[in-house]
């Protein structure tokens, strides 16, 4: 059986820890996912203004080669509504979330990947500042 994968993320100033997270999780399935999340979802998240908005982001997400399809999301609780819509079968996070997801274990598979050490988006926007 095909598989689908979805992951959800703000994905804001694009860095490599965000590709390989993708790249990964494309990896685990036949189709990729990828939730999105909305500025004001990422404002109540991080308590900040992604630089870039909302669109520009899903751009950015669309136009890469591993990822099939890319929607926003706006709320951190309607998991299981994205996951029951697109019908996916394994849920990715980065192990920044790790256990925060496994009561999503029931609907679908729950795989948690580490993290790319040494970089992050705020550590990229500090980094610019300084
Ligand atoms: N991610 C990763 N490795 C990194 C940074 C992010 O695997 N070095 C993953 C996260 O675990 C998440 C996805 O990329 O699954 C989107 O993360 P996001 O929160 O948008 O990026 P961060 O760089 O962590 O952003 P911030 O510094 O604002 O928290």
């Amino acid at each position: 059986m095909k598989k689908t994968v979805i992951t959800f993320g703000t994905f804001d100033v694009f860095h490599v820890g965000h590709l390989n997270l993708l790249e990964r999780a494309a990896k685990l399935g036949e189709s990729l996912i990828v939730g999105v999340s909305t500025d004001a979802l990422n404002i109540s998240k991080k308590g900040r203004h992604p630089i870039y908005p909302e669109g520009e982001r899903v751009r950015l997400i669309q136009a890469l080669r591993c990822v099939d399809e890319v929607f926003l999301e706006h709320s951190l609780e309607q998991k299981l509504e994205y996951i029951r819509e697109y019908r996916a079968d394994i849920l990715v996070m980065g192990d920044d979330w790790g256990g925060r997801f496994d009561w999503l274990m029931p609907w679908c598979e729950v795989i948690y990947l580490p993290r790319t050490p040494s970089i992050s988006t705020t550590e990229v926007i500090e980094r610019i500042r300084t």
